[in-house]
């Protein structure tokens, strides 16, 4: 058994969750009108209630004592010093520092002098680009930006320019191409005129096998449709931290935007990498993101735990996940702009926390991080909602919401939130039995067909939710929307022991899509693997 699962705030945990699993979240608030200012925090214009959730007092005290044996306090300072807390990789892990304006020393070296240099880059090639001072090579302005990057190069900036399209400028269109299927860039590329073309090639490592794969079919595309080899340079430029890579590309190092390797790819939206979210929405509004953020650090950093938005929210994730079996969390915004929002969170979470051997090199014995998946609301009501309010298996869900809308039209907004607040009160009350009868009696209904179909209209409610509310979804307000789940997520990797900042479990897969590569575009058949994949390779090469 681990030191974790051994621990007394562990055990204590779990002896509690026997008491608080007998009592339904209805007489929990029924017995204490207080529940949810208790179990609420507020922040700048945002509200979380976690009062819909399985806790009391005595939940909350265990949950703070579980994360002081844990030295919670001690890992988010070593975070914001730039400790090397990314171990595996010997690296720190200073996303903060790209919204930072206090200095921060790594190897000797304060590295806020540099997040400054390059922000100024992109911030005089976004005016360049935006007035007009920077055209493609016919003399027109620039209309479309193509941004080729995959994974954190990729999420990140596409869930942030959709959730910011109230704030795009005028005349400037963004598209992303992450997946290496030709299907995506065909399909946009299609739409695009290359004399009003900027393509962005993200990509932290620049040795990414979709990313070039889908750089060098761009740059075919451009040169085959009246682009040269001279324009290249005004219509191509890179982001990364490999500088020999892309100057091997053939992108001149004067077009590349540098970032760090203290900077994980799932964390890197704040860096060059938001170039795209920078061009599409203007520099000032990429300054808005990052002070959103930046409040949030410092609440992060320091607000007491109780009170500490990140640290309630991953305590809440821990109770679901370790204590109540949770394998699977759903983010339900109720705002279509944060469309791509549950995907970026998947990588985010999944990718960070989706591990299984500890700091100290052991085993987990005990559950690591969920599977994160969503939609949004409403959408979701009509297609998976069954399951959350009558399956078996118990889900806990983020519902997030603006009190305000952008698109102001007819009654929508005020639909979109009763139906927000409807869900996680059906959730949480559900309908007896007894209520049931007593409304189909009301109807008139025969008492044996009232009888046969009782059980199927019961909703036992008692299910999770936490609620987030916040004012209107500007840069300032997904700055700090996003740091917060960042944040979450390394709560929960510290109580769990675990970096959540390397990746390797994806490595596997790239290595034998390079053997795979070579054996689909040989002739003869192959032995080299196991029968299946042997089997799919002859399928495959038969058909094509
Ligand atoms: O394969 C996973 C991953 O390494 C992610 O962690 C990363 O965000 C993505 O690939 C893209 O990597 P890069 O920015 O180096 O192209």
């Amino acid at each position: 058994m681990s030191a974790l699962t051994q621990s007394p705030a562990w055990r204590a945990l779990q002896a509690y969750q026997t008491v608080m699993a007998q009592q339904h979240l209805r007489e929990l608030f029924n017995r204490d009108p207080q529940r949810f200012n208790k179990f609420s925090l507020s922040f700048s214009d945002m509200l979380i209630d976690y009062s819909k959730q399985p806790i009391n007092d005595e939940t909350v005290e265990l949950l703070l004592t579980l994360a002081r044996q844990q030295q919670l306090e001690g890992w988010i300072a070593r975070m914001f010093s730039g400790d090397k807390i990314n171990s595996t990789e010997h690296r720190a892990a200073l996303h903060i520092a790209l919204r930072g304006q206090h200095p921060i020393v790594v190897d000797g070296v304060d590295v806020m002098p540099e997040v400054k240099r390059v922000l100024k880059q992109m911030e005089r090639f976004t005016i360049a680009v935006q007035s007009g001072a920077r055209r493609g090579y016919s003399g027109k302005m620039f209309t479309d930006i193509v941004n080729i990057g995959i994974g954190g190069s990729d999420l990140g900036p596409a869930m942030v320019t959709e959730a910011l399209k109230p704030y795009w400028l005028n005349g400037i269109t963004p598209h992303f191409i992450s997946n290496v299927d030709g299907a995506q860039l065909t399909q946009v590329l299609q739409r695009l005129n290359p004399e009003t073309t900027l393509f962005v090639i993200a990509s932290k490592t620049f040795t990414t096998q979709e990313t070039l794969a889908n750089a060098h079919s761009a740059r075919q595309w451009f040169l085959s449709h009246g682009g040269s080899e001279k324009n290249i340079a005004q219509h191509f430029v890179a982001v990364s931290t490999n500088q020999p890579a892309v100057e091997q590309f053939g992108i001149d190092a004067e077009n590349m935007f540098v970032f760090w390797d203290w900077v994980g790819g799932r964390y890197s939206l704040w860096s060059a990498i938001g170039l795209p979210i920078a061009l599409t929405i203007g520099m000032d509004n990429f300054y808005a993101l990052l002070a959103g953020a930046r409040e949030m650090d410092q609440h992060f950093a320091s607000a007491p735990l109780e009170k500490n938005m990140p640290v309630m929210l991953g305590l809440i994730g821990i109770w679901q996940i370790n204590f109540f079996g949770s394998s699977s969390h759903a983010i339900l915004p109720y705002d279509q702009c944060l469309h791509r929002f549950p995907a970026y969170l998947q990588q985010l979470d999944m990718e960070s926390n989706g591990k299984r051997i500890t700091r100290d090199g052991e085993m987990v014995d005990y559950a690591t991080g969920a599977v994160v998946w969503g939609e949004p609301g409403t959408n979701g009501q009509h297609a998976f909602f069954q399951l959350l309010h009558q399956g078996t298996q118990t889900i806990s869900a983020d519902f997030l919401a603006p009190c305000q809308s952008h698109y102001l039209i007819g009654d929508h907004h005020r639909m979109l939130l009763a139906n927000f607040l409807a869900q996680t009160e059906a959730l949480m009350t559900g309908k007896t039995e007894t209520e049931v009868r007593a409304e189909l009696e009301a109807q008139g209904m025969d008492t044996q067909v009232a009888t046969q179909l009782v059980l199927h209209k019961v909703f036992p409610g008692n299910r999770p939710t936490t609620s987030i509310l916040f004012k209107k979804l500007t840069p300032q307000t997904l700055g700090s929307l996003i740091a917060l789940y960042e944040h979450k997520v390394f709560v929960q990797s510290v109580i769990w022991n675990i970096n959540p900042f390397d990746q390797w479990g994806v490595e596997l897969g790239k290595q034998l899509a390079g053997k795979i590569l070579v054996e689909l575009a040989e002739k003869a058949s192959t032995s080299a693997h196991d029968a299946s994949t042997c089997g799919l390779i002859d399928f495959i090469r038969n058909n094509q």
